[in-house]
């Protein structure tokens, strides 16, 4: 008689939906397979060429033996030097880089080994939201509660849901400059969150990797401007130097928190790659026109999408903040299964433009859509005229 098959995944792994991006990825691929141009402002993948000065030095670190061995966990003490180094500058923040500043591999790795470092009970998390949280939440056995992000509150966290979910939650998630809504919070909102969670005992978790992606004068505050206690907070260097495919970022804040991820990572993973480091040091203690330039060019084509799509009846606010552009999905498309879906999948067949439904970040982003801003003018003038067409 045949055993019973016991080769099955995990139920945290079977209850998850399947991961958003690569469905769309698969979407446009099948379209391509067909012969079609597909214009992709799906994935948040900056388009724009890592700057020369870090590519010099990821080709110069390739020649250092040091780099050929196992890296220490936490990262370099020069490259925990010059997280620190930028902190100063940007926001007047002391770090020690000893104990205050860890490397990771991107953000998308610390974000999973802060959960599994934290106690169980409730995780808070946004809704619609870097899906994830949510995910990383799951893995770890957490009790998700999502907290939704409605337009009505400027796509921030209301604090009075939150006060009511308040008891055994353990860490809570937010991230401004925020994707998909690309809303933006001020200084003083900043503080009422992280005093919420320092008088309910909860860990602030705050993703901050699109900081250095803003316009119009706007500069993203840092919780740590309020000092370290139970705040972790999470950057990359992906979007700001286009360095997506180096898998570089860093967690820092609170040193008992820093530590506690740092246990989880050692038993993980071994650490982020020598000359993956050194990159990350020649983009943070670099020249910065590069980073500069590009910020520009992403508010440029802010201003000429925006534009656009306002002309073909799609309405948006105007970003302050990151490459994204959160769209409220036509009319017409409300009362559908999922109006989010099923517009994305009609400008895919009929303008060979691919968005991505707001549904796929949570329910609470349905009737809205997210534009990210990694394609030249050229294209995304190619893109608005396909749009105008249908
Ligand atoms: C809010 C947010 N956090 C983290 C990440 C991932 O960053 P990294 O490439 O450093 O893993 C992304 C990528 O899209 C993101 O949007």
């Amino acid at each position: 008689m045949a055993m019973e098959n016991k080769i099955r995944p995990s139920k945290v792994l079977s209850e998850l939906p399947p991961y958003l991006f690569s469905r769309i990825d698969r979407m446009a691929a099948g379209k391509r397979k067909k012969g079609m141009d597909v214009i992709s402002f799906g994935v948040g993948d900056p388009d724009l060429p890592t700057p020369k000065n870090i590519i010099d030095a990821i080709n110069d670190a390739s020649k250092d033996p040091k780099n050929y061995r196992y890296p220490t966990y936490e990262g370099k003490m020069k490259f925990r030097q010059a997280v620190s180094g930028f902190y100063r500058r940007r926001w007047n923040v002391d770090l020690d880089p000893a104990s205050e500043v860890m490397a990771s591999i991107g953000a998308k790795e610390s974000i999973h080994n802060a959960a599994f470092a934290m106690a169980q009970g409730k995780a808070l998390v946004p809704n619609p939201a870097y899906t994830v949280y949510f995910s990383s939440a799951r893995f770890s056995g957490h009790d998700v509660v999502e907290f939704p992000l409605k337009k009505e509150n400027s796509f921030l966290p209301d604090l009075s849901f939150l006060e009511s979910h308040s008891n055994d939650a353990v860490y809570m998630w937010i991230n401004y400059p925020n994707n998909p809504t690309a809303a933006t919070l001020t200084k003083e909102e900043l503080g009422k969150i992280v005093h919420f969670c320092r008088e309910n005992g909860i860990a602030l978790f705050y993703d901050n990797t699109y900081s250095e992606l803003s316009y119009d004068g706007y500069k993203p505050p840092s919780p740590l401007e309020f000092g370290k206690k139970g705040i972790l907070e999470f950057h990359s260097l992906s979007k700001t130097y286009s360095m997506s495919g180096f898998r570089l970022g860093w967690v820092c804040g609170d040193p008992d928190l820093v530590n506690m991820v740092l246990s989880v990572k050692k038993n993980i993973d071994s650490g982020v790659a020598g000359i993956i480091q050194d990159a990350g040091i020649e983009a943070l203690n670099g020249p910065q026109d590069k980073a500069l330039e590009y910020s520009g060019i992403y508010a440029r084509r802010r201003d000429l999408l925006l534009t656009g799509l306002g002309k073909a009846g799609l309405e948006a606010e105007k970003p302050k903040a990151t490459f994204y552009i959160w769209a409220k999905v036509p009319d017409e498309y409300i009362g559908k299964d999922s109006p989010s879906m099923s517009f994305v999948e009609n400008l895919l067949d009929r303008a060979g433009v691919l968005a991505t439904p707001g549904v796929g970040f949570g329910r609470y982003g349905e009737g809205y859509v997210r534009f990210a801003l990694t394609q030249t003018e050229e294209r995304i003038k190619e893109a608005l005229e396909r749009i105008r067409r249908i």
